[in-house]
């Protein structure tokens, strides 16, 4: 049973609103209120940084990073936030070093590992792999991606950035752009969106769309206004655009990914017809879907937001291990 059902809190006082010792698969692990309680404690964290305060939290405490999928972002950022909280990190970046190859399975992998570390951070390209990892690990394990799936620490961050740049959550309208079908941070991301009461305009080629069962989720779930469209055009009104790359690795067809791979940019063209105050966010890498020749405009926050990952990931990390906000 994955330790995302247990409750360990019992033996330790806590002041994380339910976070302690807990995995983090899914952002629909989460409620509304420990997203606030996490985006609270990233805008310390964030303070902590800009004024270079030295924090040892977790001092002692060591992470592990099973990186079975290439990362820049996800990886690098959960070390740095391990270390500005004083603790030590190990982990791999390349499987081809780890015993995978000599055919392991993931389970016994993470139940060693897990005796080496006070939290596993995971990537892995198999969908459900790191609901499969927390059931065999002694500590908590935080999906830093798993397949077309899921990356819910991204959608804190895409969160974190909203709010920082917005100053607000709620009542905002929100375009989704691209390959809805297989970036796992849309499916993290929209979730996190409808949890606080926005509208979604999922933009994509049919082919593209987000899967039926989600769009059913989200409106059940949270009945919020959802449109579906396959127009660049009908993001101009939006408060927020947020558009992944085209994910070449998940496409079964190379000749299908050719046919979309640069099927929506952003550019100054775009942003001449849109609403002033846009914000242009994505999870990055970038490919062609926004053009450099924007970077510098007040609207692309895709930098900063990317920024934002430290912080929000040391209040992850220490709400988990630490139990304490
Ligand atoms: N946003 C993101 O997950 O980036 P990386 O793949 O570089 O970690």
């Amino acid at each position: 049973m994955a330790r995302v059902l247990k409750d360990f809190s019992s033996s330790k006082p806590e002041s994380s609103g339910g976070l302690y010792d807990r995995d983090l698969i899914s952002i629909k692990d989460l409620s509304k209120s420990q997203v606030i309680s996490i985006l609270d404690e990233s805008e310390s964290m964030l303070k902590a940084l800009t004024s270079r305060t030295k924090l040892e939290h977790l001092q002692y405490m060591i992470m592990a990073t099973l990186f079975f999928e290439p990362s820049t972002r996800t990886r690098l950022s959960f070390e740095s936030a391990m270390q500005r909280l004083g603790g030590g990190v190990i982990g791999f970046s390349d499987a081809n070093t780890s015993s995978g190859v000599k055919g392991e399975s993931l389970a016994d992998t993470v139940k060693v590992v897990s005796s080496y570390a006070d939290i596993i951070v995971l990537r892995h390209p198999k969908a459900g792999s790191a609901a499969e990892a927390a059931e065999h690990s002694d500590v908590p394990v935080i999906n830093a991606g798993d397949g077309a799936s899921e990356h819910p620490t991204q959608a804190l961050y895409d969160l974190f950035t909203i709010k920082m740049q917005k100053r607000k959550l709620e009542g905002l309208k929100v375009a989704i752009v691209g390959d809805l079908r297989n970036a796992r941070t849309i499916h993290s991301f929209a979730y996190g969106v409808a949890m606080f009461k926005n509208s979604i305009n999922f933009i994509a080629p049919d082919q593209l769309q987000v899967p039926d069962e989600m769009l059913k989720d989200l409106t059940d779930k949270y009945g919020i206004a959802i449109e579906k469209s396959d127009s660049l055009n009908d993001a101009k009104e939006a408060d927020v655009i947020y558009i992944p790359r085209m994910q070449k690795e998940r496409f079964a067809d190379p000749q299908e990914y050719k046919r979309f791979a640069n099927y929506y940019t952003i550019n100054k063209k775009f942003l001449s017809k849109a609403n002033d105050d846009i914000i242009v966010m994505s999870p990055l890498p970038r490919l062609s879907e926004i053009s450099t020749e924007i970077d510098q405009m007040n609207n692309s926050v895709y930098f900063k937001q990317a920024a934002y990952a430290v912080p929000v990931r040391m209040a992850v990390l220490k709400m988990i291990l630490s139990g304490q906000k």
